[in-house]
């Protein structure tokens, strides 16, 4: 398999709210690549977040790249503003999409990359013939909602298949695992051709970011090795 950068994404939904610049600049110090911020309007995903005001203030705080994802009903009349705001990545639903191609074409149109996914029970179908046309293919290995959910380990068929298609085109697509990921389930997802991983509660659930991330990183790394 054509090695593409492991990344380590922790999601802010399971950040200190009070203290969130302290958070995020943590996590950047601890060798974090990205920083993951969950949007949800409570429509699409069952639970809300926080809107482009937010993202502007971690954009502030850091300078590695913000990783966006939208858990909203309608992503269209809202993807300027999570570009302005400052998204270096914008993965949207399909099954949220009226147009998936008209919104990959609009984010890239700004300068950002974009990304597609759907839920655990909607066709994988839905993003299958966007491989090549996307930066990033995210597998969600939790329903989109709330953060300390358990990885659904039949998800790893879907990283098998997004992975092999990756490969054997020689593509340079991310593929990204969100959900329940720790260092057991990034090591079963590496293998299958994960690169970036995102980690809510295992990142920011511990006392040392540093810890976690490496360990993230080293199980990725050593599962790749023996693959
Ligand atoms: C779920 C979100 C995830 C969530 C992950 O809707 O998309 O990014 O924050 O949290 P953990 O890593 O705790 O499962
Ligand atoms: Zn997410």
């Amino acid at each position: 398999m054509k090695s593409r950068k492991i990344e380590i994404a922790p999601s802010i939904l399971s950040a200190d709210f009070r203290a969130l610049e302290r958070e995020v600049k943590a996590v950047q110090d601890a060798g974090a690549d990205r920083i993951h911020c969950d949007i949800m309007d409570g429509h699409f995903a069952p639970n809300l977040s926080f809107g482009p005001i937010v993202i502007e203030a971690v954009k502030k705080s850091v300078s590695i790249p913000l990783d966006v994802h939208l858990m909203i009903s309608n992503p269209e009349k809202y993807i300027a503003n999570y570009c302005d705001a400052g998204a270096d990545i914008l993965t949207v639903h399909a099954e949220t999409c009226s147009s998936l191609e008209n919104v990959i074409d609009e984010i890239r149109g700004r300068g950002v990359r974009a990304g597609v996914t759907v839920n655990p029970d909607k066709p994988l179908d839905l993003i299958f013939d966007y491989i090549d046309k996307v930066d990033q293919v995210l597998i969600m290995s939790v329903y989109a909602g709330f953060s300390g959910q358990k990885f659904i380990p039949e998800m790893t068929d879907r990283i098998k298949k997004i992975g092999d298609e990756i490969s054997e085109r020689g593509l340079s697509t991310d593929l990204q695992v969100d959900g329940g990921i720790n260092d057991k389930t990034a090591t079963v997802c590496a293998g299958f051709g994960a690169n970036v991983f995102v980690a809510g509660s295992y990142v920011f659930g511990a006392q040392d970011y540093r810890e976690r991330i490496e360990a993230l990183r080293n199980a990725a790394e050593k599962s790749i090795a023996r693959n």
